[in-house]
């Protein structure tokens, strides 16, 4: 390439109208870069055109200034259009391509949701942490012994029987599926005896869980199901505040309308003992067709009772000091009337579109 002098007017402009030429050719914004980059890099006609500048005459100079001048002024004019040109089709393509049709069908993922026995659970257990109570556990597999013997059961109480409880093989590992959350009751008193002893801090706790009994499955029953306890011990508890607790409860789930019965009834481990029933919060008695309490004005929701002497022996605690009151209900019969669910399978399968209807919280 043979060397243009910034006073060849006519082979500095060939190299503009070449330079603009590419500026033209170039189709989109890269490639007018690397024609910018032929036309004005370092190693461009025009930029060593310029170097030589200093090399000339006084009057050369201002000649080859106005020529180099004008060419840098119409390469950059050519560029700044042909940008623009280039920007606004870029633009435009842009918009045609990522273009969102909003009417196409969208893949639907499928949300989970809690299970409403949980939920309803931790609301009820809720309403006894607002109070101070303290939430405790047991194993689901339980020994007979808390199951029943500390819960003062006759070693031939039918509840015993074969029909009713989940033994674990062999019968001499005097293992169960617990029937009930009642033993946990013993369990958490003797965990907290102490404190009781030498703090003088009453025990209050409940005991949410699972619970086995040897039914078929049906819209009735479950063979797992569960259930919530209370257990209260300190000096001078009476049934009046076993009844004020349980009116509490139920204000708290059902509102504040709500107003529980006490039945006279029987439990080896309570004396006296009472099923606890509910008035009505859909009909308030008042319906003989209601669906919910059928007709009866009521609804059968637990038993309870204050907690039997041998009980709190069987814990480590004297009955002669300490008195306690104690009750147990089922959750998911809480659940099956407080949101009409009428049958019980709905419970167990595990579809989730049942779930769903409960949202996050009930
Ligand atoms: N454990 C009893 C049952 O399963 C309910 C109950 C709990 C009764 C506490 C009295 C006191 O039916």
């Amino acid at each position: 390439m043979t060397e243009l002098s910034p006073l060849d007017v006519a082979g500095v402009d060939a190299a503009v109208a070449e330079a603009l030429a590419s500026f033209a050719a170039a189709t989109s914004l890269d490639e007018l870069k690397e024609a910018r980059l032929a036309a004005t890099g370092d190693k461009a006609a025009l930029t060593l055109a310029n170097k030589l500048i200093g090399g000339l005459t006084p009057e050369e100079k201002a000649q080859a200034g106005k020529t180099m001048g004008g060419a840098r002024a119409a390469i950059g004019r050519a560029l700044a259009a042909r940008t623009a040109e280039l920007e606004a089709e870029r633009d435009a393509r842009v918009l045609v391509e990522e273009a969102v049709d909003v009417t196409l069908p969208v893949s639907r993922a499928l949300v989970g949701a809690r299970h409403p026995l949980e939920t309803m659970q931790e609301r009820m257990c809720d309403v006894f942490v607002s109070m101070g109570w303290e939430v405790a556990e047991g194993p689901e597999m339980e020994a007979e012994w808390f199951n029943f013997d500390a819960l003062n059961f006759d070693p031939d109480h039918p509840a015993r029987e074969m029909q009713d409880t989940f033994f674990i093989d062999p019968p001499s590992s005097g293992l169960l599926m617990r029937t009930h959350t009642s033993p946990v009751q013993v369990r958490a008193a003797l965990e907290r005896r102490d404190s009781l002893e030498n703090e003088g801090r009453g025990i209050y706790v409940v005991c949410p869980g699972k619970t086995f009994r040897t039914d078929e499955l049906d819209a009735t029953h479950t063979p797992v199901f569960h259930q919530i306890e209370g257990l209260a011990i300190d000096r001078g508890l009476t049934m009046a505040h076993l009844k004020g607790t349980l009116d509490h409860f139920a204000k708290s789930l059902f509102g504040p309308d709500a107003v529980t019965r006490l039945r006279p009834s029987f439990f080896p481990f309570t004396e006296p003992s009472a099923e606890m029933d509910l008035r009505c919060f859909v009909c308030g008695g008042s319906d003989p067709d209601c669906r919910t309490c059928r007709g009866t004005g009521w609804i059968e929701w637990g038993g309870c009772g204050m907690t039997h002497p041998n009980v709190l022996r069987a814990a480590g605690i004297d009955p002669t000091k300490y008195t306690a009151f104690a009750f147990g209900m089922g959750i998911e019969r809480t659940l099956m009337f407080r949101h009409s669910v009428t049958d019980m399978r709905d419970m167990v399968e595990g579809d989730v579109r049942f779930s769903q209807q409960f949202g996050m919280e009930i």
